[in-house]
């Protein structure tokens, strides 16, 4: 296993819009995000990844992006994100921007110019088609729900859009599209950028033809035509090539759908490697069917699953991104952990991934445990997906199980403002209102006073990132898993150069009686992450507390 950088690193995500406002118009900004960079830095993580910053209609909250080189002008200016860039490297975070090239927003030039000329270059930048008769070019749905094509007047054709209306897919087939892309990758790694989070990367090569699907989904019908298009390959490796191989830089792919088997082909190390890491989803649908959208109750063996596959079939050849929140994921504690043993169920879930082989991703808000919002109504919701997805569970399940349903599993409860402390708007801005809602439980979840306590999530993050930067066994050791059938408890191991490393979590309030594997004697190790006093054991084992975790480090 060849070491770098961006194994060992670990990333801290940014949601510019509601991490701080820095200049008191009730937006986060890059003023804000400067002030806070000392406490990024005070995590232990190596790396910012900021999503979308580019100057954006905001439909889709950035990722509908209008003009690839400049900034958001409610964000800040260029000026700005030069400060942000310096002075993150002056501490020794990297900088990993959010390329979105699947799409573009319907405000961008090009697809502005394409419709105003149908005969310009730019017109073939996007999929434009005729209707067949009344009828759209094929029966493709959106992902966020509703017909994928939309219909233009002036020209008497429709264009698609995977995702929003608003966010016209961009025909990657044309290579003056391709060109553009790489220029793009140029301009941000000439500035000092070290790297892409590549959005919906696996879906920017459609089937020839655009062919409709033979089955039906409420949304995403048609999926199989480009989640892992025909050309892929080929356009990912001349990304690579021509681009991405002259600098020192990362790559981490986004990639709905995907397994193993898929992603060696672009993360296995060599020469034709596409892309460092790829982020799949199979591990956040322990409590769903694909996404969050279709409940169903969570289940550890299937998470547990999920996991010890990506571990196993990647040791050795690919490399793993690690993640358990984003911006596009409700809050984990809802889901796999406990409100009532937040802080317990949050350190044990923080184990649980960052332990694992691979390179962590923490997402702003999760190293103090915030939790989903209140949602009382489908008004107080403003993410596109959660209002168009609830429109369709209103349709098929009536209007209250619709709102539960958008209150367990929207993108928003991701997206309030993060708690700083307990005072107005918790010191997330000093605007009188704040553009988006702060958890009212506020005053007790922030980081003023999650700083001042020593047992405190945030607190953990730090030792639990700092263990594994000084220990490489939890970088690079290998992984096997222990008590499979357990629906309680998991269990796993790494060994390194001879050292071994002991990971139990339990998912559950009850207590379960826990025996070491062969070959441990908890006695001779040392306990080094815990999130209980207690660390007492008892004939090479214990009786689990609610959502407890120890780490034992055998030398
Ligand atoms: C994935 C992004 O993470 C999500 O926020 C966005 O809505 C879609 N891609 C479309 O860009």
């Amino acid at each position: 296993m060849q070491k770098s950088w961006y194994k060992e690193m670990a990333v801290y995500q940014v949601w510019p819009r509601s991490f701080c406002d820095g200049n008191g118009d009730g937006i986060g900004d890059l003023k804000g995000v400067l002030g806070k960079l000392d406490y990024i830095k005070s995590l232990g993580v190596d790396a910012i990844w900021f999503s979308p910053l580019y100057k954006s209609p905001q439909k889709d909250y950035g990722y509908d992006i209008a003009d690839y080189r400049s900034i958001q002008p409610e964000y800040g200016t260029m000026e700005d994100f030069k400060a942000v860039l310096d002075g993150a490297h002056e501490r020794g975070l990297r900088v990993i921007m959010d390329l979105v090239v699947n799409h573009t927003s319907d405000q961008h030039e090009w697809f502005l110019k394409g419709i105003e000329d149908p005969t310009s270059k730019y017109h073939s930048y996007y999929h434009w088609y005729k209707g067949k008769g009344k009828r759209r070019p094929n029966n493709w749905m959106s992902t966020f729900a509703g017909p994928a094509w939309e219909y233009n007047e002036k020209n008497d054709e429709y264009y698609l859009h995977l995702f929003a209306v608003e966010q016209p897919d961009l025909n990657m087939d044309n290579p003056e599209v391709r060109r553009e892309v790489k220029d793009i990758m140029k301009f941000w790694l000439d500035m000092g950028v070290d790297g892409f989070r590549e959005d919906v990367i696996t879906f920017i090569s459609k089937k020839e033809g655009l062919p409709s699907s033979p089955y039906w989904f409420p949304v995403a019908t048609g999926i199989e035509n480009y989640m892992h298009g025909p050309h892929l390959d080929e356009y990912l490796l001349e990304f690579k090539n021509d681009v991405l191989s002259k600098y020192d830089c990362m790559t981490v792919g986004e990639a709905p759908m995907m397994t193993t088997k898929k992603a060696l082909k672009h993360i296995t190390e060599g020469p034709n490697q596409h892309l460092n890491m790829m982020f799949h989803f199979e591990h956040m649908a322990a409590d769903c069917l694909f996404y969050s959208w279709f409940k169903t109750k969570f289940s550890l063996k299937r998470l547990k699953k999920v996991f010890t596959r990506w571990q196993n079939d990647l040791y050795g050849k690919a490399w793993n991104a690690l993640y358990m929140e984003n911006h596009d994921q409700p809050r984990v504690i809802n889901r796999y952990g406990s409100l009532k043993y937040r802080v317990e169920s949050a350190k044990m879930l923080a184990v649980t991934y960052i332990c694992q082989s691979g390179t962590p991703f923490i997402y702003q808000g999760q190293e103090i445990g915030m939790v989903n919002y209140p949602f009382t109504s489908i008004d107080q919701y403003t993410d596109v997906s959660t209002v168009n997805n609830y429109g369709v569970a209103k349709s098929l399940l009536g209007a209250e199980k619709a709102l539960n349903l958008a209150n367990y599993a929207s993108r928003d409860n991701a997206r309030t403002c993060v708690q700083w402390n307990a005072e107005k708007n918790a010191g997330f801005t000093t605007a009188d209102e704040p553009w988006f809602w702060v958890n009212p439980n506020y005053t007790e979840i922030n980081v003023e006073a999650a700083e001042k306590d020593p047992n405190s999530i945030l607190n953990f993050y730090r030792k639990l990132l700092k263990f594994r930067k000084e220990n490489e066994i939890v970088i690079y050791g290998d992984y096997k898993e222990h008590l499979k059938r357990s629906k309680d408890l998991y269990v796993y191991e790494r060994n390194y150069e001879g050292q071994r490393l002991l990971v139990i979590c339990s998912y559950t309030e009850k207590p379960v009686q826990f025996t070491a594997p062969a070959g441990f004697d908890l006695t001779k190790g040392e306990c080094v992450l815990s999130n209980y006093d207690d660390t007492s054991v008892c004939t090479n084992g214990f009786t689990t507390k609610p959502y407890e975790t120890r780490v034992y480090l055998f030398k």
